[in-house]
């Protein structure tokens, strides 16, 4: 049986798709009875669209990375949600699970994920590449350029009204800047219509601990801003 949180994801996934599908509210004019009438196609295009970005990806090959990993990290969590993490690439654990920060850095994501309330099944967690480069170095440019349209059109068809960059090189490839993640963190920028907020990456803070009462402080302003 569905338990309550997943009742009123739901619900709430649900309206937020009505309100970009152009519903403005719960009246009975034609504009919005049109708009009702149309959900069911719509919704069901919506879901599918990150599967049908996962097929078109395939044994993906389009970037040297491919003869290193065992698996592709393409991403997961709620399809709907309204907060997106990006974290860098694949690591060793991530590489072998297929699934996005499931390492220690990702035991530390989980956490702070935790700490704003939130689990990890109603965010969705992604890197801007998803194949692990050798030895953990940073990811190339032909790289993200063979890897990052993918990412855009997950965004796309996620609709998040927030994203979390994690770390320099997400919030530099996002925002296509070179300032350094100590003056982006913590503020507010726009993504292609969605608000985007970079903090340090959970690696970073395992390395450098002290770092990690400003992650809190972001978190802090990034849930009062999807409460508000
Ligand atoms: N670091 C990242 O940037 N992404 C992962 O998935 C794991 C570690």
């Amino acid at each position: 049986m569905e338990d309550i949180d997943d009742v009123l994801n739901n619900v709430s996934s649900t309206l937020k798709f009505m309100a970009k599908a152009g519903c403005a509210g719960f009246d009975c004019s034609e504009k919005t009875i049109g708009v009702v009438e149309k959900l069911d196609k719509m919704t069901s295009s919506s879901l599918d669209g990150l599967d049908a970005i996962r097929n078109e990806l395939g044994e993906c090959k389009r970037c040297k990375l491919f003869s290193g990993r065992t698996n592709i990290v393409f991403g997961t969590g709620n399809p709907g949600a309204r907060l997106v993490f990006v974290g860098e690439g694949p690591g060793y654990d991530e590489d072998i699970k297929g699934e996005p920060f499931v390492g220690r850095a990702g035991q530390l994501l989980t956490k702070i994920i935790e700490a704003i309330n939130l689990t990890r099944d109603e965010v969705y967690i992604c890197n801007i590449i998803k194949c692990r480069p050798p030895s953990n170095r940073n990811p190339e440019a032909d790289e993200i350029k063979a890897c990052f349209p993918f990412l855009k059109r997950q965004l796309d068809a996620i609709g998040p009204d927030f994203i979390c960059a994690l770390g320099t090189f997400a919030a530099q490839t996002l925002l296509d800047t070179n300032e350094p993640i100590s003056k982006l963190r913590g503020r507010l920028f726009d993504y292609r219509g969605t608000q985007l907020m970079p903090t340090y990456h959970p690696a970073y803070l395992l390395r450098s601990p002290e770092k990690k009462r400003d992650v809190w402080e972001d978190m802090k302003k990034l849930i009062g801003m999807m409460k508000g």
